[in-house]
C-alpha cells in the first residue's frame, strides 16, 4: 500500500526529474544480503539485482570493509598517476578471463564503446581495412547500452527515435543464426558483437552451436570475436563467463554492472595486446576510469565470486529454481528461458501483463520486473540460501494461483 510519504517521494522524482523510467511503486530505502526494505519497513526479497549488478548481495561485509578502508585511503587520483590498486586489480582480472589487458571504464556503454573504439583502430592499424570503412556486426534484438553510437544499432526503434542522425558503420543480422551472420562479413568486417544471451531481449537463449560456429566464422576470417557480458558475466548464467557453457574463448569481452559490488560503477573491455596496444595516450580514457576505490571494489568482488562459492550457487540454486516454476504447472507460464540465477518466465498475455504480474509480485514481496511486456526477468542475488529461494518460489506461487483462480 502507498502511503503519503512513499507518494511524496513519488512524486518528486517524477516533478524534478524525466520520466525516462517507469518504476513500480515502491520506495526503498535499505537493504541487506537479499532483502530490500521500503520507508515502511515492508521487507522485500530482491530478485532484481539491480539488473543483475548486485549479484554479491547488497551491503557485502567484506566489500563493505573494502569500500570503508579504500575510501579513508585513497579514492580519486585520475589516470595521471599511478597507484597502488590498479595494476593488482588488472592482473586479477587479466588472468581470470584469459585475456592480456584490460581497459577500466565506469558504465556499461562505456565499456561496450570502448570495445568499438578499439575494434575500429585494429581493424584500420592491424588488419588494415581501408579508412571509413571499418564495419561491426551486431544482432537483432540487442542491447548494449543507451549512448549515441549505440542506439544507432539498437532494432528497438523507441531507443532510437528521434536521437539522430545515428552512428553509421554497423550491420545487423538476425540473433542466433550464424549463417546470416557469415554471410555479412566482408572485407571491412573489424568485429561482431553480440551478447552470448540476450538479456533485455527478454533472457533469449541461442542455439547451443551458435558461439562456437561465430567463434569459428571470425577465426576463418579474421574477424574479432566480441562477447558482451556486462549483465551475463561474473557467474550469473552458473559459470564465470557464459562462454564457458560453449567451450570456445572470444577475442574480446565487456564487463560491468556486478564487477563494481553492488557499490559503484565499475566496467571494462578485455582483450589480447594486439588489439588494445593502439589505445595509446590521448586516443580514449574516463576521469574516473580505473579510480583506486574502483579498482580495490572489482578486485574483490572477483575474488569473492570463488571465495564465496557464488558461481556454484548460481548453478545449483538457478537449477533448483527453474524446476520449482516448471513443477508449479501454471497456465500461465508459456516458457522458462536462461541459465543460473537469470530466469526469463514468459507469459501469456492472455491472463495477465508482465506488467500488472511485476507489481502483483511487488505486493506480495518479491521485487521483479517485466521485460519486453511479456517477460518477467528473475534474476536474484547470487548469494541466496534455498530457504530464502523457498520464500520467494512460495510467494510466485502464491500469485500465479490467485490469477488462474
Ligand atoms: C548486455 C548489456 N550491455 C550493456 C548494458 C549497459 O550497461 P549500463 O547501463 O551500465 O550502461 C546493459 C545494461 O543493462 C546490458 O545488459
Amino acid at each position: 500500500m502507498i502511503n503519503d510519504i512513499q507518494n511524496n517521494l513519488i512524486k518528486k522524482e517524477s516533478i524534478f526529474g524525466p520520466d525516462n523510467y517507469k518504476p513500480l511503486p515502491v520506495v526503498l530505502s535499505r537493504a541487506k544480503g537479499v532483502w530490500a526494505w521500503d520507508v515502511n519497513e515492508k521487507k522485500y526479497l530482491d530478485m532484481m539485482s539491480g539488473y543483475s549488478a548486485v549479484s554479491h548481495g547488497h551491503a557485502h561485509p567484506e566489500l563493505l570493509r573494502v569500500f570503508h578502508e579504500q575510501s579513508s585511503k585513497l579514492s580519486l587520483t585520475s589516470r595521471a598517476f599511478y597507484t597502488d590498486t590498479l595494476g593488482p586489480y588488472l592482473e586479477t582480472i587479466t588472468k581470470i578471463s584469459g585475456f592480456e589487458m584490460c581497459l577500466p571504464m565506469n558504465s556499461g556503454a562505456e565499456a561496450v564503446e570502448t570495445a568499438i573504439k578499439s575494434s575500429r583502430r585494429w581493424a584500420y592499424r592491424t588488419k588494415k581495412v581501408k579508412p571509413e570503412k571499418a564495419e561491426i556486426i551486431v544482432a537483432e534484438g540487442n542491447f548494449h547500452g543507451r549512448t549515441t553510437t549505440i542506439i544507432s544499432f539498437s532494432t528497438d526503434e523507441n531507443s532510437r527515435h528521434d536521437f539522430g542522425p545515428h552512428t553509421p558503420g554497423f550491420v545487423t543480422v538476425k540473433y542466433g543464426c550464424s549463417e546470416s551472420l557469415e554471410a555479412a562479413i566482408n572485407e571491412n568486417t573489424a568485429a561482431v558483437l553480440i551478447e552470448p544471451i540476450q538479456g533485455e531481449a527478454g533472457i533469449v537463449v541461442p542455439p547451443e552451436n551458435y558461439l562456437p560456429e561465430v567463434r569459428k566464422i571470425c577465426s576463418k576470417h579474421n574477424v574479432l570475436m566480441i562477447l558482451d557480458e556486462i549483465q551475463s558475466g561474473l557467474g550469473r548464467t552458473g559459470k564465470l563467463f557464459a562462454f564457458q557453457h560453449s567451450n570456445i574463448q572470444p577475442d574480446g569481452l565487456i564487463l560491468g554492472k556486478a564487477l563494481g559490488g553492488g557499490f559503484m560503477p565499475v566496467s571494462c573491455f578485455l582483450s589480447s595486446e594486439e588489439v588494445l596496444h593502439w589505445m595509446n595516450p590521448g586516443s580514449h580514457g574516463s576521469t574516473f576510469g580505473g579510480n583506486p576505490l574502483a579498482a580495490a571494489i572489482a578486485k574483490r568482488s572477483i575474488e569473492l565470486l570463488e571465495e564465496d562459492g557464488l558461481i556454484e550457487n548460481s548453478r545449483i540454486m538457478g537449477d533448483y529454481f527453474k524446476e520449482s516454476l516448471l513443477n508449479l504447472n501454471s497456465k500461465i507460464i508459456k516458457d522458462i528461458r536462461g541459465k543460473g540465477l537469470w530466469l526469463g518466465v514468459e507469459i501469456d498475455p492472455n491472463y495477465v501483463s508482465g506488467k500488472d504480474l511485476s507489481k502483483m509480485c511487488l505486493d506480495a514481496g518479491i521485487l521483479c520486473k517485466e521485460t519486453h511486456e511479456t517477460t518477467i526477468r528473475y534474476a536474484p542475488p547470487l548469494v541466496i540460501s534455498k530457504e530464502e529461494l523457498d520464500w520467494g518460489i512460495d510467494k510466485i506461487k502464491e500469485v500465479f494461483t490467485k490469477i488462474t483462480n
